[in-house]
């Protein structure tokens, strides 16, 4: 018995209101809200591909042609789905029985670091819902491989909520606007590095929850307030508010980072370079044309409109002139991402 293969596509997102720190470390539930948005899959995105089978004496995974083993994660959002399809009565039962195969891939260069876990787990819990064919809302399951991927189930301008139940039941993400709504707006992403960061997301979050001062005022204090702001921001498409609020708050994650003790670091020279040159930019400019956010990692998301794409990628190209030598990059590359086509 084996069943159909089912292959789907989802994309990365980058958070412009970060997700920093759990209140479940099981459940996977935020302490905060987050705000995303989602890139085009033709630039970034995850490819799996899954199917069930008799033959299979254990659940397996392949990462990039490489079989990895089946998580804690993994099989948390497998259970999951299994118990919505069963609930759903969606699928003959024998099936639920019958271990799965799944095939992922990125259709970036790994080394960029780049929210691949986001897209990946969010792409295997939607492939797995086609193929249990379940219907009701998946973001809570891809929140269970990874936080920020339940942001990857939605296109467009996305809000993870926080939630405020114990069973995490509400803890689900929601659409903003679709990516029609603001068709100018493009993200360039500025691949500084390909090391794999010393610190985890969940590593750095813990240490943060448990030691930073700032991480409690940016929690009850500052997210509150900037989410509406940053959420209003995009409804009326007002670029200068949005992009300051997303650099206000990839500034304060950081300074979490510094903040907790021991502190940790993810930004690297470059990084800081990235950041004053953007402020010179926008002074220069006589308003706000570019923001920059940075995840757990030494990459830059820049953020501006179509109108300002070709003068700033020559103004990276100017300061950071491309070259590699023996695998060290010196220079940024570029990844290009056209939000909405
Ligand atoms: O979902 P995780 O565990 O990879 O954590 C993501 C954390 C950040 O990327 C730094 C912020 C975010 O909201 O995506």
């Amino acid at each position: 018995m084996i069943s159909d293969i089912i292959t789907v596509i989802a994309p990365v997102n980058i958070a412009v209101i970060k997700y920093w720190g759990k209140r479940d470390e099981d459940l996977i539930l935020p302490l905060n809200d987050s705000v995303s948005a989602t890139l085009d899959t033709n630039v970034m995105c995850a490819k799996t591909s899954v199917c069930a089978r008799q033959d299979l004496i254990e659940d397996e995974i392949w990462l990039n042609k490489e079989k990895v083993p089946f998580s804690n994660r993994l099989q948390n959002c497998l259970k999951e789905i299994k118990a919505r399809a069963a609930s759903e009565n969606s699928v003959d039962p024998i099936f639920l029985h019958l271990k799965i195969r799944a095939c992922s891939e990125n259709n970036f260069p790994t080394a960029a670091g780049l929210a691949s876990s986001a897209a990946g787990y969010a792409c295997f819990v939607f492939a797995l819902a086609k193929l249990y064919k379940v219907k009701s809302d998946i973001s809570s399951i891809a929140r269970l491989g990874s936080g920020s991927a339940c942001r990857s189930v939605y296109g467009g301008f996305v809000r993870w909520h926080a939630g405020s139940k114990p069973d995490g039941s509400d803890s689900v993400a929601t659409q903003i606007a679709d990516a029609s709504h603001w068709p100018e707006m493009r993200a360039l992403i500025l691949v500084v590095g390909d090391k794999k960061k010393e610190t985890s997301s969940t590593g750095g979050m813990a240490v943060s929850v448990k030691t930073s001062e700032l991480m409690r005022h940016r929690v009850e204090y500052c997210v509150p307030q900037r989410t509406e702001l940053i959420v209003d921001a995009i409804k009326n498409k007002d670029f200068p508010k949005f992009a300051e609020i997303t650099m206000k708050d990839s500034n304060q994650f950081h300074a979490i980072c510094l903040d907790s003790y021991p502190p940790f670091v993810y930004m690297n020279d470059i990084s800081h370079s990235i950041v004053g040159l953007i402020h010179k930019y926008n002074e220069i400019s006589g308003k706000v044309k570019v923001a920059y956010t940075f995840d757990a990692g030494s990459n830059a998301c820049l953020y501006l409109l179509e109108e300002d794409v070709s003068e700033v990628i020559s103004l990276i190209k100017h300061v950071y002139p491309p070259s590699n030598s023996k695998g060290f990059v010196t220079g940024l590359s570029y990844v290009e991402d056209v939000n909405s086509k």
